[in-house]
């Protein structure tokens, strides 16, 4: 029987600025998905990064299913309450609409969904970060999938040794393409290394895979707050699933991709560039300049529609060396202040609330002199002869 798992996520509200969810609107939310999802769900977890509630749910109701998003919204309505009763910053930041409309999609809250056939033992990892965007996916989940010097299970493993299928969304355009690595990963690159426009949605296996043809392996939420609200109202901080091992990624084949903090965009107001450092929950909260940008880590494993587990997995020491290049990174790129490229290019800063302060200067240039006349007035080594 096929089982599907929905993660969706918010942030309804945080403490002190856009550093992490209180207690009482967390337990709130847990209590609500608690009590109202005996008869739609068969598990769930409710956890959080920084200022995102992230609430996983397992059930067999398939996805965009209409009374999962709205036990979901629901719930994140609910801890809303509890927020603004206590006056947290951004009560309800992530709600951008006034009633559930039958999909929580485009609402403002992150989703991220998958029907599978659960395998004998079905592990996955729900990886949740805060304070950057969808593409920030686009690096590790190609390292996990397409690169053999992250997994050796691409060169050593045959059920992995023919690649993956990757479907790659422009978000700008509303259209999705779609990639067979090895053969088209010079390809992709071309595209997904631009991550504001180009992100990885899903990860397939292909359809001679011994022991999970034609499966989806990975989603990634690639909700865009600013395309819905019109305006910056938060970075659209991001979750994904990846199922694992039996010709998958191993689990350690998976986060190794986070080992290397690379640059991200997000952080402060949504608008500098800094690097993805893995923490445990217990470091989840978001402090040096509203960060750095976090990645968390939770393992689960699936049986019979229920969940065991989490396992922190990056609650380790062996994540300490990231921990630490992250920091030094963090140090070296603070130095630049506004400046390029710490702040975001330009085009960027276009969904943040720059262009309002830059309003003020419109008719205000004067015109220089053309470039036209400049060469007229160049004098060439024949003049001077
Ligand atoms: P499986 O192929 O059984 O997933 O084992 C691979 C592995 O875990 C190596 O680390
Ligand atoms: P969030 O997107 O996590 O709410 O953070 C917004 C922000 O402006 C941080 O400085
Ligand atoms: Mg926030
Ligand atoms: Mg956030």
């Amino acid at each position: 029987m096929k089982a599907t798992i929905s993660h969706i996520k918010a942030d309804i509200g945080s403490l002190p600025g856009h550093t992490t969810v209180f207690d009482p609107v967390i337990n709130e939310v847990k209590n609500f998905i608690k009590e109202k999802s005996e008869s739609i769900l068969t598990d769930s977890f409710v956890s959080h990064v920084g200022d995102d509630i992230q609430i996983t749910m397992i059930h067999n109701r398939g996805i965009d299913d209409f009374e999962v998003h709205q036990l979901a919204w629901d719930a994140f309505k609910a801890g809303t309450e509890v927020a603004k009763k206590f006056g947290l910053y951004g009560a309800g930041q992530d709600l951008l609409k006034d009633s559930f409309s039958g999909n929580i999609k485009g609402m403002g809250p992150g989703v991220a969904e998958m029907e599978i056939t659960p395998r004998k033992s079905e592990p996955f990892i729900i990886y949740m970060m805060d304070k950057t965007e969808p593409g920030a996916f686009n690096f590790p989940i190609f390292k996990m999938f397409a690169d053999p010097f992250n997994t050796p299970g691409l060169v050593i493993d045959n059920n992995m040794h023919d690649g993956f299928i990757f479907e790659v969304w422009d978000i700008v355009e509303a259209k999705r393409i779609f990639f067979s690595t090895p053969e088209q990963m010079y390809d992709m690159l071309g595209l997904i290394g631009s991550k504001s426009r180009y992100v990885i949605k899903r990860v397939y296996t292909r359809p001679n895979h011994e022991k999970l043809p034609d499966e989806n392996v990975a989603v990634i939420t690639t909700d865009k707050l600013s395309f819905i609200a019109g305006e910056y109202v938060g970075k659209d901080d991001p979750a994904g699933i990846v199922r694992i091992q039996s010709g998958l990624p191993a689990s350690g084949e998976s986060l190794e991709a986070f080992s290397h903090p690379y640059l991200v965009s997000g952080w402060m107001r949504g608008s500098f560039n800094g690097p993805l450092m893995p923490v445990g929950l217990k470091d989840a909260k978001m402090t040096r300049f509203d960060g750095p940008p976090r990645v968390v880590a939770l393992g689960f494993v699936l049986k019979d529609g229920k969940l065991s587990g989490p396992v922190d997995m990056f609650d380790d020491v062996a994540f300490d060396g990231a921990r630490k290049t992250a920091l030094n990174v963090v140090d070296y790129l603070r130095r630049m202040g506004p400046f390029e490229p710490h702040r975001l290019p330009e085009e960027e800063m276009e969904y943040t609330t720059l262009p309002r302060v830059l309003e003020k200067f419109k008719g205000k240039f004067e015109t220089i002199e053309s470039p036209k006349k400049k060469k007229e007035l160049k004098v060439t080594t024949k003049d001077v002869d």
